[in-house]
């Protein structure tokens, strides 16, 4: 599948999820295989052009996730296309535009799923955007805004006249927030009517339902809670999509992959290689965006990291709810590395130079 000029290996993209797919989660989703595309949390286009927003790191990304796409919000068309400046200059593949957002905080203004309540103004933010940057510029959308505005497919035809490269459609509206279903027939309608690639969202838990999915048309399918409950689930899509038997994450797999997870959060920003990371002109070196640099601050940080994960990681595993209980109440890192050695290894690990694990036997 291409996007604009960008190759994807696989249609299978990690959804942007704010305050989940940080870079550390990318990077470890992606090594598992399967994953086309990865977007990063939605990221404020006003924080990017004052180049002063604590959210600025959102945007962060390093070569490993290629091709990655940066997600930004905003309502302001001249502002939207200076930040979408600034993520072609980050060196990004592409710019996103969330149009789904329902979060009051970021609907008031103006941005998010609000947008496709005014979608004349939304195609304006596109058209500015298209015509400010060279890279493929995409939306991603709701529904509509509730029951009686379900204006996806108007919507989407306007943001493609104004040149958006590609469109992911969430079957929900903005008043449904999660509850109910996402509606893939409106998807597939949307999938049909257009001439650019139409990305599905919503519901996809199981490798199988995102192939299933697959069969109604869409171009691709961006799976958010899914990854989180199951970070291999996009690799086993891509071996069903391939005729082949997915393979079985073991419980040894699901220990290492939060303890991989701590160790890259507790590394993020030290001792890097110049040029692993991309970051924003202004942030590079930053101290505002990082993560607290003293080891109390970071380790807290990373604590409530990991609990924000295991709320999803721990569904559907058995006794999930009593490690998320005890995940819930660890007050240190050692504290969280033990529970998780507990609950899924038998085998000590050594911790090398990269953060990656490996085993002492
Ligand atoms: C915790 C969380 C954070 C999310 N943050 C974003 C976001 O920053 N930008 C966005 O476009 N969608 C966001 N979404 C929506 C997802 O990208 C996705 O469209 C939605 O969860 C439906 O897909 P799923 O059923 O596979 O999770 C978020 C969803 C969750 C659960």
């Amino acid at each position: 599948m291409k996007i604009g000029s960008v190759s994807l290996e696989s249609p299978f993209v990690v959804a942007p999820m704010a305050g989940m797919t940080d870079t550390a989660f990318r990077r470890l989703v992606k090594r598992e295989g399967g994953c086309g595309l990865v977007v990063t949390e939605m990221v404020s286009s006003e924080g990017l052009v004052r180049g002063i927003d604590r959210t600025l790191e959102y945007a962060e990304y390093t070569e490993a996730e290629r091709p990655v796409s940066i997600q930004i919000f905003g309502g302001d068309p001249l502002k939207m296309a200076d930040a979408a400046q600034i993520v072609e200059g980050m060196g990004a593949d592409i710019v996103d535009v969330n149009m789904g957002c329902p979060v009051p905080k970021i609907a008031k203004h103006n941005a998010g799923c609000s947008l496709m309540r005014e979608p004349a103004h939304a195609a304006a933010v596109i058209g500015a955007m298209v015509k400010a940057v060279r890279i493929p510029v995409t939306v991603k959308m709701r529904a509509g805004w509730n029951d009686r505005s379900r204006n996806a497919p108007e919507l989407a035809r306007m943001v493609q006249d104004a040149g958006a490269s590609a469109i992911a459609v969430h079957g929900r509206t903005a008043e449904q927030s999660y509850t109910g279903v996402a509606d893939w027939s409106l998807v597939a309608q949307i999938a049909e009517s257009l001439d650019i690639p139409v990305l599905g969202s919503g519901d996809c838990v199981e490798a199988v339902q995102v192939l299933e999915k697959m069969s109604s048309g869409v171009s691709g399918v961006l799976v958010g809670r899914g990854v989180l409950r199951n970070p291999w689930i996009l690799a086993q899509a891509a071996a069903l999509a391939a005729g082949q038997t997915p393979r079985t994450v073991t419980p040894l797999e699901r220990g290492r992959f939060l303890l991989e997870y701590i160790e890259l959060l507790l590394a993020e920003r030290c001792d890097e290689a110049e040029g692993f990371r991309h970051a924003a002109p202004g942030a590079e070196g930053s101290t505002v965006n990082a993560p607290p640099p003293e080891a109390r601050g970071r380790q807290r940080w990373v604590i409530n990291k990991l609990r924000a994960l295991c709320a999803w990681y721990t569904k559907g595993i058995d006794s999930g709810s009593s490690l998320r209980v005890r995940v819930n109440a660890a007050t240190s890192i050692d504290e969280l590395r033990a529970i998780v050695h507990e609950f899924f290894l038998t085998t000590p690990l050594n911790v090398t130079s990269d953060g990656l694990l490996s085993s002492r036997r």
